[in-house]
């Protein structure tokens, strides 16, 4: 079970740290170098195993890439079942500090950091292997912008850890396994930060479900018991003419404040919205086009888990920012749930001035496996 104050305790946690290495950087003469420890500590290896795959309900990590993978033609089931049982025990090795099959630099594998390897599976992969897909296409929605590098794919890699080296490592191992039996569709690398803020200043995590997973996110029934399934949208933010809007616009945009993320009726972060709260003209101080009120839904057993990254390609060659939000939402039935907030957001969400969804993709998530068994097997034999 994730709850929001594992969430904020991982970021408050990693800033402390930080903040005591530093004072006794200043306060002490350097250490003399010492041999890295070699073992993996075990409060930073996230459990592989389980009833569930982990990087869905594990507290965010600082770094992360998805990797989207098409198949290469003429891979069918015998081979997809191969391609995931080798991606699989390098999961599991590389979680638990432990190098891959014939890794080239052991040495990386040893600091773990927290590292999650999650699968999905885009609805290519269950057509190649001639299963029906428990997943669909997303509808058109009347303000994507959609391109065609950061969209779709046949299988999903979602690799995240705290520590970069980590993660690159991770992807490498894994893209070195897969090489036979896929081609790479896109790659997209994010960043969190432990003040849990977006690149548009927002502080973002406020409203998840906290509880009830087992509803919102874990699928109860059917071949995906177990599992969830998995949107993934590039957001691209057009920072240059937000940086030009004043506060009041920027917090009336989402209907949050800045500076505490309370909502624009409250006074703490965790203060519930009034949404039905009128100002002194008897317009709604929570406006009927802000982020917040499009986007929300009232039973907690419907709600997104959001789980976004941040992302910043450096400039353009017109000096512009490339970056904006790796928007990534978990939750059990993507009709019910993705579809209808997605949609109210299209038709009239203050922020779609200053974002574009560039990328789009979908996958099943399938569940965890036991030691020894491979992430699908339920699905694909
Ligand atoms: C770049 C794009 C986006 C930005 C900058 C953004 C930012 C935010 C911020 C600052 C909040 C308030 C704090 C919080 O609860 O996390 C929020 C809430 C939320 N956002 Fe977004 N968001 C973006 C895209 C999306 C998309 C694409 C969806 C879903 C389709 C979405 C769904 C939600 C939901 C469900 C909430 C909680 C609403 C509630 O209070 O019940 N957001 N977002």
């Amino acid at each position: 079970m994730i709850s929001r104050r594992g969430l904020f305790a991982g970021g408050a946690a990693t800033a402390a740290g930080a903040l005591a290495a530093e004072s006794s950087a200043r306060a002490e003469p350097p250490a003399p170098a010492r041999p890295q420890a070699q073992v993996p500590s075990p409060g930073r290896v996230e459990p592989f195993h389980g009833a569930h795959q982990a990087g869905v309900a594990t507290t965010p990590q600082a770094h992360a890439v998805f990797l989207g993978f098409d198949l290469l033609p003429d891979t069918r089931r015998e081979a997809i079942v191969r391609l995931l049982r080798l991606l699989t025990d390098d999961a599991a090795r590389l979680t638990q500090g432990r190098p891959a099959l014939a890794d080239t630099e052991p040495e990386l594998a040893t600091n773990p950091a927290r590292l999650t390897v999650t699968f999905g599976f885009g609805p290519g992969l269950f057509t190649a292997a001639g299963v029906g897909s428990p997943v669909a296409a997303l509808p058109a929605f009347g303000t994507d912008r959609l391109e065609k590098r950061w969209s779709g794919g046949d299988l999903l890699v979602q690799v995240c850890a705290d520590d970069a080296v980590t993660v690159a490592h991770a992807v490498r191992m894994i893209v070195k396994d897969a090489r036979s039996f896929t081609r790479v569709r896109w790659t997209q690398r994010g960043f969190r930060s432990g003040t849990r803020r977006n690149l548009m200043g927002q502080l973002e995590g406020t409203v998840n479900p906290t509880d009830r997973l087992d509803r919102a996110v874990w699928i109860g029934q059917g071949p995906l018991r177990g599992g969830t399934t998995m949107v993934l949208r590039r957001i691209r933010m057009k920072l240059e003419t937000w940086d030009a809007a004043d506060r009041v616009a920027r917090e009336f945009t989402i209907g949050r404040r800045l500076g505490t993320g309370a909502p624009l009726t409250g006074a703490a972060e965790t203060d519930e919205p009034d949404y039905a709260r009128k100002n002194h003209l008897g317009f709604p101080v929570i406006s009927e086009y802000a982020h917040i009120r499009r986007a929300h839904v009232t039973d907690p057993a419907l709600r997104l888990l959001r789980r976004p990254y941040n992302y910043d390609e450096g400039l353009t060659e017109k000096g512009g920012s490339d970056s904006g939000l790796l928007f990534a939402s978990y939750q059990a039935d993507l009709a019910r749930q993705f579809v209808p907030v997605q949609r109210r957001l299209a038709e009239g969400d203050l922020l779609n001035e200053w974002v574009t969804t560039i990328g789009s993709a979908v996958f099943a998530i399938p569940p965890g496996c036991a030691p020894g068994g491979w992430i699908g097997e339920g699905l694909l034999t």
